[in-house]
């Protein structure tokens, strides 16, 4: 996704410029040209070098050093960016952009530039909730900067708050959002993903083998593309991506409520969840004990059957079910696009090599309602959230002409 984007990466002085190294890294594997510029105070925590070393790229630090350059050092850096970050960006940094002050080459970069910026703040709590501070930040926002909130826990300095850099990672997810083409900017996506678990007693439960991967996938893809996501997910081990709506459930009955909750908000449902098809009809408020009998009889009744019930009240949003297989695949896919009122279903054999539950491809056929039919090769869960999205806006197209 960042393979040969010019990023900038402006470095100014807090304890955090550590990570900005670990980020770095994060840009140049994604196949990223970084080009780093430090402030002076920036110099004290880490020293040019390691950006150097690692970006492959000389660290910029001086204006007047570059304006004895062929090119004027920080018009070229200006123009060749794809996208500026400020990570971290001090409150004195953005004080100063605020302000429309240049004084250094950092700051005079950012006011040449004409490509996209993202503020990546990290200062002590305080200095966050300062109103002058604030201030400043809108006005940042109100001229179409870019800002990241920070994130809370133990600072540097021995407060608690909201004012630590963000993880690395989630700063790439953003940087990856920036850069991709929005073309699903204005939807509402509500993705489900991940099993359901359905309690026996307080220790035990029913569930399946569902890891949530393809439905993450999918939330993070929309996401990227610019739209609004609202992700519901059962229990996982995955982190739940940064910037969208994320909604932990545990139960199909847990998860009917928070779909039904947001699906009239959402112009495009997306069913990836492995819902438990049945619950223990009584669940037991104390631990089965085993004395109690040797051979335990679970009577099971029937989930709601969450995606049926969107599709009869599907009126204009566009309906997306999963189905995963072992047998008759496409026969038992096209029953469910039809009996479900669906406008596409992704079917997969999940016995098939790279197309199971816990794994990171897929091999995924698309079954739409007018009948339509498309086989995708084995690809990455990443890159079969895109394929049908990109169906998803193709049929949003359809229906709009
Ligand atoms: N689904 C749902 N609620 C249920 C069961 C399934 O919303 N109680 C959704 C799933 O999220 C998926 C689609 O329906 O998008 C198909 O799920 P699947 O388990 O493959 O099919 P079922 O309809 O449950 O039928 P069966 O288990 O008999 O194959």
């Amino acid at each position: 996704m960042l393979k040969g984007k010019k990023i900038v990466l402006g470095v100014s002085g807090g304890i955090a410029v550590y990570k900005a190294v670990e980020l770095l890294r994060l840009y140049v594997k994604a196949g990223a040209d970084v080009f780093v510029i430090m402030t002076k105070n920036a110099q004290e925590f880490v020293t040019p070098l390691t950006f150097q070393t690692l970006s492959g790229n000389p660290v910029h630090t001086e204006l007047f050093d570059l304006f004895q350059e062929k090119e004027i050092g920080h018009i070229s850096l200006a123009d060749r960016a794809d996208l500026f970050v400020l990570a971290p960006a001090t409150a004195n940094l953005i004080g100063k952009v605020a302000g429309g002050i240049a004084d250094d080459l950092l700051t005079t970069t950012i006011m040449a530039t004409k490509a996209p910026v993202l503020f990546v703040p990290a200062m002590n709590v305080n200095m966050w909730e300062n109103p002058l501070y604030r201030q400043n930040e809108e006005k940042l926002k109100s001229v179409g900067y870019q800002v990241m909130e920070p994130a809370l826990g133990m600072l540097a300095c021995g407060w608690e708050g909201k004012g630590k850099l963000p993880d690395p990672a989630d700063i790439l997810a953003e940087t990856e959002r920036l850069l991709h083409p929005r073309d699903l900017a204005g939807e509402t996506v509500l993705v489900t993903a991940g099993p359901t678990r359905e309690e026996i007693d307080p220790v035990r439960y029913i569930s399946n083998y569902s890891s949530g991967k393809m439905g993450y996938a999918i939330a993070r893809a929309a996401f990227l593309r610019g739209a609004r996501v609202v992700l519901i997910s059962g229990p996982t081990c995955l982190v739940p991506p940064c910037g969208l709506e994320f909604h932990r459930v545990g139960s199909a009955r847990e998860m009917q409520q928070v779909v039904r909750q947001f699906a009239d908000e959402a112009s495009i449902l997306i069913k990836a969840a492995a819902v438990a098809d049945y619950r223990p009809a009584q669940a037991s408020l104390r631990k089965i004990k085993k004395e109690q009998t040797d051979n335990l009889q679970l009577t099971l009744e029937k989930n709601p059957d969450i995606l049926a019930e969107l599709g009869q009240n599907k009126g204009k949003r566009l309906l997306i079910g999963f189905a995963a297989e072992t047998d008759d695949l496409l026969e038992n896919a096209a029953r469910k696009l039809r009996d479900k009122n669906l406008d596409l279903i992704v079917a997969n054999d999940v016995t098939e090599a790279g197309a199971g539950f816990d794994v990171d491809t897929n091999v995924v056929r698309f079954l739409f309602a007018d009948g339509s039919r498309e086989a995708l090769p084995q690809m990455s869960k990443d890159e079969v959230a895109h394929a049908l999205l990109d169906r998803i806006k193709r049929l949003k197209e359809q229906r709009n002409n």
